[in-house]
Order: C-alpha cells, then structure tokens, then sequence
C-alpha cells in the first residue's frame, strides 16, 4: 500500500514515448513492487534442511558441465576439520557444520562409464591418498584444477599445509597435472539453481518488510530516536523472524555537509555523521541484508521524515527528482548487463551513458547468493570507478543473482545543495531477451514516517528498549 504506482501499467511503453519523451523513464519505472512487503516465515530447520539439499544436489550435478565448460578434466578440494575451503561452504550438505578429520573432494569432467563423477573421503590417514591415487589412476584426468588463485577469493581456499600433503603424497605424475582454473569455483559458487529463486524472493520481500516498518512513525520518533536505535531494531526483528544476516544494519541521515574533511578525502563525503537524531525533514538512507537458507540479500532504500501531520505528497520533489535518477542509473546498467561481458565493460559503458545523459554517479555492484559478496565479476567498486583489476575482467555469467549498487548525485533545490541518494536492490538472470529482474522490485517511492502533531508514540521507546510489540 506504501507503494502505489502513479503510472498505470496498462499504456504500452512505446505509445508512451511517442507522447511524451520525459514519461517514457517514468514508465520503465513500473518495477514497484505491486503489493506491499509481507513477514515470510521460513521453514523449520528440518524442512529447510530438505529444500537446502535439494538445491546442492543439483548443484553438484552440474560440476561436470562447469569442468568441461572451463577445460579441465578434474577439481580437487581438501580440507581440515575448521580449515575449509572457501568453496566447502557451497558443496556441503545442510548438516554439515564444518568439515571432519580432512575432507577431500574429486570431481570428474567426463567419468568413465558407469564411475561417478563425484568422490568425497573423509579420513585421518594416509590411506586417503591411496585412495585418491586409485580413482585418478582409473579415471585419468590430464588436468586438475586446484584452489590456488591469488587474486580470487573463491578459487584460494586451498591451505598451503594441505597444498603440501598433496604433493607429498601424490606422485609427482598427478601433482604435474595441477592447474588453476580459477573460472570453476566461480561458476560452481555463483550460478544458483531455479528453485532458490522463490525462496530468495521470500527473503528479499521480508527485507523490504523490515526496512518498511523500521522506517515509520512505528519504530521512529523524530527528536527522540537515533539512527542506531533503527539499526538494532532491525536486528532484533532478523531475530524475531528466525532469519540471521551477514552485516550489522546500517541507518543514516543523508546530509550536506562533509564532516571528515574535503569532499576527495572520503568515499561518501556527503552522509553526515554529525548528528544522528532523526528530526523532520531528514532524508535517511539504510543498507540492510537477510540471512536464510544459505542465501544472503543486499537493499539500500531512502526515507523521508514528513513534519508533523504532513502527507506523502509533502515530500520535496527535489528529493523525489534524485530518487527516480537513481532509478535510470539502475535501467542504464541493467541494459549493459550482458551474459560474457567482463564487469569493466559493463560499469565502463554504464558509465559513458550516464555522464551522455548529463549526470553523475557512482556504480559498484556485486553478485550475491550464497556469499553477501559472492563470486563473480565486479561491476566497479566505490574506489574504483575506472575499472577493477582481475575482478572486474571476469565474465559476467548467466544464472547468477546481482546487487545492483549505485549512487548518483542530484541537486536539490528545495536544500539549495547536491546530495546523494543511494539504491541497492537485487536481480536475476532470466533466460531469453529479458536479461535480468528485480527479485523483488525495486525502490520508486520513498519510505515516509508520518507522525501526527500533539500524539507522540511510546513505540519508539519500546523499540529502544528491545521490547518491542508485534
Ligand atoms: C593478481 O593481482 C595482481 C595485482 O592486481 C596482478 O599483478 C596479478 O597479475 C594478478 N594475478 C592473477 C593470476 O590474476
Ligand atoms: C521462530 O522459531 C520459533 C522456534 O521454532 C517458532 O516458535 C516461531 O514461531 C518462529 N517465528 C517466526 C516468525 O517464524
Ligand atoms: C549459460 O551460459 C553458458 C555458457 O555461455 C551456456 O553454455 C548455457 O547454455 C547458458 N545457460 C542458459 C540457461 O542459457
Ligand atoms: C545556495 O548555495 C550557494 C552556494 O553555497 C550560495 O551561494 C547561495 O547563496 C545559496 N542560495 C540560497 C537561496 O540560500
């Protein structure tokens, strides 16, 4: 209900154009969710155990492709009881809580017939090795992906004291045959299988759900309330709900003024920290991700704090103005998001037509799944706008989900100054022309708090004190 469109959905895109140019960006902005954000309730461990199983069963399945995709015959991953590799976390079953004694993974690109593709020991002695020896004898692969990679976190997991076991262990004939691949572990990790998406959608709705009440008149109260009353808040309601998240909330009041020094000095000059009071009139921004199910979401959204008895349409329309820039920022990297271009290529291009649009702003997203920061190629970071060495000239790969993060700069003239507004908001890969959908939606109207003059709630003090009512 927070988020009726004002555009109706029913006009075709190109009538609208034809009529009226400006319209026609409003329009793409028909990507508002169409109900408002719903609390979903997770399974119980149990079940979720089930579904969790499921989606790596599958994932597995798929290694031989991603062997064969990336020309290696084989991946060997071992590992030590709380010295995993990176990529244990995304090949473990759901009750697996670390690995025990040392853990050894093999996967085969083309098995012999009727041999399996996938071996896994767990053992505490040298016999392991034998063991190993035996299937590589059998199967002979002529290559042998290992987790090395200096640059790449995903592809690094492999600890140096087991890189030692495996060459005093293995015949040099095997040992010659390692190489790295960096792709595998990346592709393994990033790519999510069908059925995560309706459960990701679930999370990343309850996200919004929480940002939703978390900025209202039901949890703050201007003059009372601070930013870091709101940013615990939210975490005691992840626990409320069962969910858990990969970092501590962050709430903010979008200011003038640098406070850190020159506006170059710091990467976001313009959030102020002077002051972190919640009055009227203040813009406030969150960053803010859930955990479930082994899958991680990434939102930033904006609110507006109305003055007593004021309504939605009080909201500055300055403001309004930087939020839907931030919308077409998001439209122009979305459209350069092709499947096997590197991340440079697409935050370079995204960049060229934001600055042909007459505009500035930053772009610095990321993929997200199973890790908050997840394996794949960078599409620019907050320090590097030019390009991100290594990161940033991978693929963009297919099947996978992104954070698209972004920040443009808008002069409002309502605060006679230029201020930031920052969007966050999570996307798949969909098959075909589409390219890529909002999981969820994505943010075209602010968050308000609306308080009523003379009528003060007790809420925003419960809210401070933890106790807060369902
Ligand atoms: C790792 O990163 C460094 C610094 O950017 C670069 O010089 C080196 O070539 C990279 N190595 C690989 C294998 O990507
Ligand atoms: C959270 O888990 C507890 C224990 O299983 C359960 O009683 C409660 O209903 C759950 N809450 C939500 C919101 O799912
Ligand atoms: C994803 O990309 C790979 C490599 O380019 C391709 O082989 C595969 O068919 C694509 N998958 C889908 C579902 O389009
Ligand atoms: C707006 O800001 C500029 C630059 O800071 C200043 O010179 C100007 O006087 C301001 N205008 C108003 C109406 O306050």
């Amino acid at each position: 209900m927070h988020f009726p469109s004002l555009i109706p959905f029913l006009i075709p895109l190109s009538l609208l154009t034809l009529i009226n140019p400006t319209l026609a960006i409003a329009t793409q902005a028909s990507s508002s969710p169409s109900r408002e954000a719903q609390y979903q309730t997770l399974p119980s461990l149990r079940e979720s155990a089930k579904i969790q199983d499921k989606w790596r069963d599958e994932r597995v399945e798929n290694i031989p492709n991603i062997l064969r995709r990336w020309g290696v015959d084989a991946w060997l991953i071992t590992q030590r009881e709380y010295a995993e590799d990176t990529a244990f976390w995304s090949l473990k079953s759901a009750t697996q809580f670390s690995a025990r004694r040392r853990t050894i993974s093999l996967y085969i690109a083309n098995p012999k017939e009727g041999t399996p593709s996938a071996y896994t020991w767990i053992d505490n002695t040298p016999e392991v090795y034998t063991s190993i020896t035996h299937v590589l004898s059998s199967q002979n692969p002529k290559s042998i992906a290992i987790n090395t990679h200096p640059n790449i976190t995903f592809s690094s997991g492999l600890h140096v004291g087991e890189l030692r076991g495996l060459y005093q262990n293995l015949d040099r004939k095997w040992t010659d045959r390692f190489v790295e691949r960096p792709m595998v572990a990346v592709e393994y990790i990033g790519t999510m299988v069908k059925g995560r998406l309706e459960w990701y959608r679930r999370l990343q709705e309850t996200a919004w759900a929480m940002i939703t009440e978390a900025f209202s008149e039901r949890i703050i109260e201007p003059g009372v309330s601070s930013t870091e009353d709101v940013e615990w808040w939210l975490r005691s309601k992840i626990q409320e709900q069962n969910y858990t998240t990969w970092f501590q909330p962050d709430v903010n009041i979008v200011g003038v003024e640098p406070i850190f020094g020159p506006p170059d000095a710091i990467q976001e000059p313009l959030v102020s920290r002077k002051r972190d009071i919640i009055q009227y009139g203040d813009m406030l921004h969150v960053d803010f991700g859930v955990t479930a199910l082994g899958l991680n979401t990434d939102t930033q959204h904006l609110a507006y704090v109305l003055y007593p008895d004021e309504d939605e349409s009080s909201i500055p329309s300055g403001l309004k103005a930087g939020l839907a820039k931030a919308n077409r920022l998001q439209d122009i990297v979305i459209s350069n998001m092709k499947v096997g271009t590197s991340g440079n290529d697409i935050l370079r291009a995204s960049l060229d037509q934001m600055h042909s649009e007459g505009f500035e702003g930053k772009i610095y997203c990321h993929p997200i799944g199973d890790w908050g920061h997840s394996a794949g190629t960078l599409i620019g970071m907050t320090n590097l706008q030019d390009g991100v060495p290594v990161l940033g000239d991978l693929p963009l790969l297919n099947r996978t989900y992104y954070s698209i993060e972004l920040s443009v700069e808008h002069f409002v003239p309502e605060r006679n100054a230029t201020m930031m507004f920052y969007q966050e908001e999570d996307v798949y890969w969909v098959s075909g022309e589409k390219g890529w959908e909002w999981v969820w939606g994505r943010q075209e109207k602010f968050h308000f708090v609306k308080t009523k003059s003379g009528k003060r709630k007790a809420v925003a003090a419960e809210a401070m004190s933890g106790q807060e009512e369902l």
